[in-house]
């Protein structure tokens, strides 16, 4: 089932598994549509099935990502791209090391670069070098964060250096032994690097993400919200399921 809210167009699936479905379908399409698609992609949990179902298809089908790009939203500050923990070592495990895309062809920001805010401004020519990025995948915190766009950040934010929010160091430490390993600080593309996505997916299922959800459907266009910003966007598609739509009124 889908309908119109603002701009963006939601897709109401059953369950994680045919969110990741519908997703992987929506991803399969653009590159197929266009070999040398730019991907902006997103880690976290909700993500997972997606690649998943990315690498199934390559597996079956030999769906090409030799001419694909990809852009990462973050990486954690202190952890070199080798660290268990980050997300570059994710990507390569949840995805790129089971399909044929070039280890060049994909970008996340160094954690450990000697200067931050030069990483930043570089990361942000890469993008502009590839010409953009055409398909944005995104997840969403409880928070409403997108990347670590943690609510307050400027709507008119490029690719920075962000504190993470209490409640994100609470989410994240899941992924790490104890709570004082989740490190504070990230590398983040800004709204503004999101909102330049030509086309943009965003995933979510469960209850946690509800409250968010409905705040960025049907809720003030706040920078409070950070995610709410997506309602200024074109070309937004949320494929969420049941329990994470639940608390939106005019469903
Ligand atoms: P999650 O994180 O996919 O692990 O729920 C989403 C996010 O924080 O953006």
């Amino acid at each position: 089932m889908s309908t119109a809210s603002q701009q963006i167009k939601i897709i109401s699936v059953q369950n994680y598994q045919e969110m990741s479905s519908v997703a992987a379908q929506l991803v399969l399409y653009a590159i197929k549509t266009k070999p040398t698609t730019v991907l902006g992609l997103a880690t976290g949990s909700t993500p997972i099935g997606l690649y998943e179902h990315l690498i199934n298809d390559y597996k079956q089908h030999q769906t090409s990502f030799e001419q694909v790009k990809t852009f990462n939203l973050d990486e954690y500050i202190g952890l070199a791209a080798d660290h268990p923990k980050s997300y570059s070592l994710f990507m390569r495990e949840m995805l790129f090391n089971h399909i044929n895309i070039k280890a060049e062809n994909t970008h996340i920001p160094s954690g450990v670069a000697a200067s931050p805010a030069e990483e930043c401004n570089h990361y942000e020519t890469l993008i502009q070098q590839a010409g953009g990025i055409d398909l944005q995948i995104l997840g969403i915190g409880t928070n409403g964060h997108i990347g670590f766009n943690e609510p307050g950040t400027p709507f008119s934010s490029r690719t920075h250096v962000t504190r993470l929010a209490e409640k994100t160091i609470e989410a994240n430490a899941r992924f790490f032994t104890a709570i004082d390993e989740v490190p504070t600080h990230s590398i983040t593309t800004g709204i503004e690097t999101i909102l330049s996505s030509k086309k943009i997916i965003l995933i979510a299922n469960g209850k946690d993400k509800a409250p968010a959800l409905q705040a960025v459907i049907e809720g003030d266009i706040t920078e409070e919200m950070p995610a709410s910003a997506l309602r200024g966007h074109p070309d937004v598609t949320i494929i969420a399921d049941m329990e994470a739509l639940s608390l939106l009124k005019k469903y």
